[in-house]
């Protein structure tokens, strides 16, 4: 099975496993399909984080293609000379454009991890041929690069392949046909990796980084390597739960947050009631606070994962919730042992008969990440170097603050929240595989796909249909979906809360493994996902 935000290209792995690939051959295709099907956060010009579970050997393995910062980054790269943030830096200039890890990380995946019955050049074939050809424009895909116009019109790369014209984005109905994108891909499927971060490719996309005001040299792109890190685990009422470690917050603090809530009757407190409410905002609010000190690169600073993922500090910070008022966030500073990111990352999960699995997050940072096409790659260009604390406590584009851990450094990887995650029975076989986009709001909606499975009993469509909430500490709001009674509101309101109903949170993609069925769900929070099987 395969469950991703857009069908077509989930499609295109499913059918990888059926002709007997395994599902790293499956996610491998589908990652660069997406690149093609889902531009605006499937990519080959961002970066992300990989799970992947061989299920004859045990083993779960964490592949780390997280973008990194050209070799002369400083620290105040960001900063205009009297030292404050410059947000247009990092968010719309070349400064802000990390190297890009994906081809390095799922050309890592295939080699090591792939059945063997597959070249990389045949899993990159439907990609290759759908951005050839070209694809119908959707309503959802439409919608989204309307939304995106005005950047695409300052780039007259990004113009001549999303736009009709000087004005309009392409439309509902059009076809977008991306031949550069089609050429990258095929000196890819021509000389592996190589192919990307040499030679053409990697000369159109230093050409458009220095273009536009960033540093980034064929050298950086040359050096790039996607990194095997040991995932972060945990354990949550017997299940043994398996994430991505630093540079990813995620892993971490989905497992800090669940040793929290260990200590709360959560399935008799009711599924999204005012106490269990209560109680997820204040983990919530704990682990955002410890992100914004101890996270960052760990082949930079070192991250105390074993202390923030330890039963013993999760108990300790347990007994500061009080049950009958929320604690300010002023009140709470991060212990002794995030604004809002783009909505626009993408996650999608694939398990195959032999109960391997992959869970991938990756994403271009903002939609269409810089919103740039490197001229004659057809690559969108991320904008990635924005996750790093441009300066101690000055908010990121979604509110995340961050302190010296995660400063801008030579060759680092900003601080993510992607978190792909896996959960595991008491005899170590595979439960649960999922993930989401949604920024800052990605560990909390991972965290409550869990709670919602194992605490509330939830199959993996109510699971993730389920109205969701999110705190992050600063600012200090409680965020909720629509669906939470007023009722309940009321009641959080009077423990102190003040509430803000926000749009859809999160579009997980989720495959539930039960008595060797498989059940995926993905997300209607975002049109065109699809769970596919056979
Ligand atoms: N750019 C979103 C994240 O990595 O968390």
């Amino acid at each position: 099975m395969v469950v991703a935000q857009e069908a077509r290209a989930a499609a295109i792995g499913r059918n990888i496993m059926r002709q007997g690939g395994n599902a790293v051959d499956a996610a491998v295709a589908t990652g660069f399909a997406l690149a093609v099907t889902l531009p605006r956060a499937g990519n080959i010009g961002g970066g992300g984080f990989m799970l992947v579970h061989l299920a004859k050997q045990g083993k779960t393995i964490a592949i780390d293609y997280r973008e990194t910062a050209p070799a002369n980054t400083r620290p105040d790269v960001f900063l205009d000379a009297t030292g404050n943030f410059m947000r247009e830096k990092s968010q719309r200039s070349g400064l802000g454009v990390g190297v890009p890890g994906t081809v390095a990380g799922l050309a890592l995946a295939h080699r090591k991890y792939g059945s063997g019955k597959f070249t990389l050049a045949q899993l990159l074939a439907p990609a290759i041929r759908l951005a050839q050809e070209g694809l119908r424009v959707d309503a959802d895909l439409a919608d989204s690069l309307e939304w995106s116009t005005r950047r695409f019109r300052k780039y007259p790369a990004s113009r001549a392949i999303f736009m009709r014209d000087a004005t309009s984005a392409l439309r509902e109905g059009d076809m977008l046909v991306q031949k550069d994108l089609a050429r990258s891909l095929q000196r890819i499927a021509a000389q592996g990796v190589k192919g990307f971060y040499t030679g053409e490719t990697a000369m159109g996309i230093v050409a458009a980084v220095q273009g536009t005001g960033g540093t980034m040299t064929l050298a950086d792109l040359a050096s790039y390597e996607a990194k095997e890190r040991t995932p972060v685990r945990g354990t949550y009422r017997g299940h043994t739960v398996v994430s991505m470690p630093p540079p990813s917050s995620g892993g971490v603090h989905i497992v800090q947050m669940l040793n929290m809530l260990e200590h709360f009757p959560l399935a008799q407190m009711g599924h999204n009631s005012a106490a269990s409410i209560h109680v997820l905002a204040a983990a919530m609010k704990r682990a955002y606070a410890d992100r914004s000190k101890y996270l960052g690169d760990p082949d930079f600073v070192a991250v105390p994962v074993k202390a923030l993922t330890s039963k013993a500090y999760a108990a300790q910070l347990q007994r500061q919730i009080s049950m009958d008022r929320a604690i300010p966030a002023k009140d709470i500073k991060p212990g002794n042992p995030l604004p809002f990111e783009s909505d626009q990352t993408t996650h999608y999960s694939t398990v195959d008969a032999q109960g391997n699995a992959v869970s991938n997050t990756y994403t271009l940072n903002f939609t269409y990440g810089l919103g740039m096409v490197a001229a004659g790659t057809g690559i969108l260009l991320n904008n990635e170097l924005d996750d790093f604390a441009a300066k101690p406590n000055a908010p990121n584009a979604y509110g995340l603050l961050g302190g010296k851990a995660n400063a801008p450094g030579p060759r680092k990887r900003p601080l993510s929240s992607m978190s792909p995650l896996m959960v595991f029975d008491e005899k170590g076989a595979l439960e649960i595989v999922t993930g989401t986009p949604g920024g800052s709001r990605i560990i909390t909606t991972v965290l409550q796909i869990v709670l919602n499975i194992v605490d509330h009993g939830m199959n993996a469509a109510e699971a993730t249909i389920a109205p969701r909430v999110h705190h992050q500490w600063y600012p200090d709001t409680l965020n909720i979906e629509r669906g939470i009674s007023p009722d309940t509101q009321k009641l959080l309101k009077a423990k102190g809360y003040e509430i803000r109903q926000r749009r859809a949170m999160g579009a997980a993609q989720t495959i539930v493994r039960r008595h060797r069925w498989l059940y995926g769900a993905s997300d209607t929070r975002r049109a065109g996902g699809a769970a596919v099987g056979y």
